[in-house]
């Protein structure tokens, strides 16, 4: 396991990144395939450990997988579930990644029966599962909660109903969508995540013989199903990852070419901020090419569901505007605890305020290199960013956090022009 990653700053991307299906889809998209009578195959699936965390969690129900490698970014994955045996999801497991709890829905749904372990909190945040709950139970799941453990079960079957989540949750959403396709009836629900990642598994749900609609709206209509067939679906591109890739080029005054998706439609708010803050985005034939324009320009933006300003680029644009000409500011509005790369940046010379959940960032001439500690997976992209554009010497230290979600970080890098060390 890579544990710290060494940076020489300043260096410059320059060049092309492929861009990897996302993860966020990949996780519910895997949990999808417990719905199948048989099992689903899922292409451009990232190598990532997240994703192997997935495919141990339904391993340990029974089911089993083929793997082959579509390319160095790129995963087929095949899975049968029809040999699935058994309902718990061990503590081992869900430890190790809260979205287990994506196939707790699904289970319910095929099987009437799921034990999953409690998630917990972590590191930006609590994350609390109620509202997963919530809506499982009004489509007829009974849950109790003992030792630790979730335990649900479907006395006397699924039926659709009208539900209204008291919060836009991602997770939440897929779940109760991926329990709603197999419920007797015309399930309603809303106030429902609308994130391309929701879609996606709405699209491949229907290409299985669901019949969803109004997904990417805030209301979704599931007419219940009583099966689910085998099919070969695509995973979305990363439009985390590509964000990411954009601000790196931005803040070591580079260019990139980001192949694999339109990004400024999958990015909207992310890219009208960027563009704000000093980044020319155009459309390519296979992608979209992000270059510096010439000046990072301060910028006020605040997290939100989909369509607004993704949290899970946040800390990767906090890095950035520590080189802006002036002062900008950041509300995290999804997490209450998403700010800890901040403190890590004032190591190498940012000036950043912090006070609830609003970080005010001001600019300053340069940043210098430092040992820094990675908190959470998007933090640690962050201060690589930072460490790009430093001077000096930098090194990110429980750099492990980076290979839950970014495929092929240094092979990518070195893809542009840029070289950074990955240390055991
Ligand atoms: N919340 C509750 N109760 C619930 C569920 C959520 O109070 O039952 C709260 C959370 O505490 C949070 C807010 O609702 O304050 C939104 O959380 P959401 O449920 O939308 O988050 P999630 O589904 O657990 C997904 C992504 C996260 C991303 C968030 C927000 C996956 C696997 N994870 O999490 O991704 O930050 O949506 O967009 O899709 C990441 O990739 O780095 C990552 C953390």
């Amino acid at each position: 396991m890579m544990t710290k990653i060494k940076i020489h700053g300043p260096q410059k991307i320059d060049g092309v990144v492929q861009i990897s299906g996302a993860k966020n889809a990949a996780l519910p998209l895997l949990a999808a395939a417990i719905l199948s009578d048989e099992g689903l195959t899922l292409k451009n699936v990232p190598p990532l450990q997240d994703v192997s965390t997935m495919l141990s969690l339904l391993t340990s129900f029974g089911a089993t997988n083929h793997i082959k490698q579509e390319s160095r970014y790129a995963m087929e994955v095949c899975i049968k579930t029809d040999s699935i045996d058994s309902f718990v999801a061990p503590y081992e497991i869900v430890k190790k990644m809260r979205a287990s709890i994506l196939a707790l829905g699904p289970m319910l749904a095929k099987f009437a029966q799921c034990k999953v372990s409690l998630p917990g909190g972590c590191a930006i945040g609590a994350r609390p599962i109620d509202i997963h709950l919530k809506g499982l139970e009004a489509l007829g799941a009974k849950i109790r909660l003992e030792n630790g453990y979730v335990h649900a079960t479907v006395p006397s079957g699924l039926r659709g109903m009208d539900f209204t989540f008291p919060l836009v949750s991602v997770t939440g959403t897929e779940n109760v969508l991926m329990a709603a396709v197999l419920a007797e009836g015309t399930t309603v629900l809303r106030n429902a995540a609308q994130e391309p990642e929701v879609v996606d598994l709405a699209n491949c749900l229907n290409a299985m013989g669901a019949k969803i609609s109004g997904q990417g709206t805030d209301t979704i209509v599931v007419k219940g199903v009583t099966q689910l067939k085998w099919t070969t679906y695509t995973v979305l591109p990363d439009r985390i990852e590509a964000g990411t890739y954009a601000l790196a080029a931005g803040i070591t005054r580079g260019c990139v070419d980001l192949v694999g998706g339109n990004f400024r439609e999958l990015l909207p708010a992310f890219t009208k901020t960027a563009e704000q803050a000093g980044l020319v985005f155009e459309d390519t034939n296979d992608g979209t090419r992000v270059k510096f324009g010439g000046e990072i320009v301060p910028v006020n933006f605040e997290t939100g569901p989909h369509p607004g300003y993704p949290t899970d680029l946040q800390a990767q644009m906090m890095a950035y505007l520590c080189l802006a000409k002036g002062e900008s500011q950041i509300m995290e509005n999804i997490w209450e605890n998403r700010f800890m790369h901040a403190t890590e940046l004032l190591k190498m010379g940012a000036d950043i305020q912090l006070g609830g959940s609003l970080a005010k960032v001001r600019g300053v001439k340069a940043l210098s290199g430092a040992t820094v500690q990675a908190t959470d997976l998007r933090a640690s992209f962050s201060l690589v960013l930072a460490g790009l554009a430093a001077n000096g010497e930098s090194v990110v230290d429980r750099a492990y956090h980076l290979e839950r979600g970014y495929s092929r970080v240094k092979e990518k890098l070195a893809g542009c022009g840029v070289e950074i060390e990955l240390m055991g």
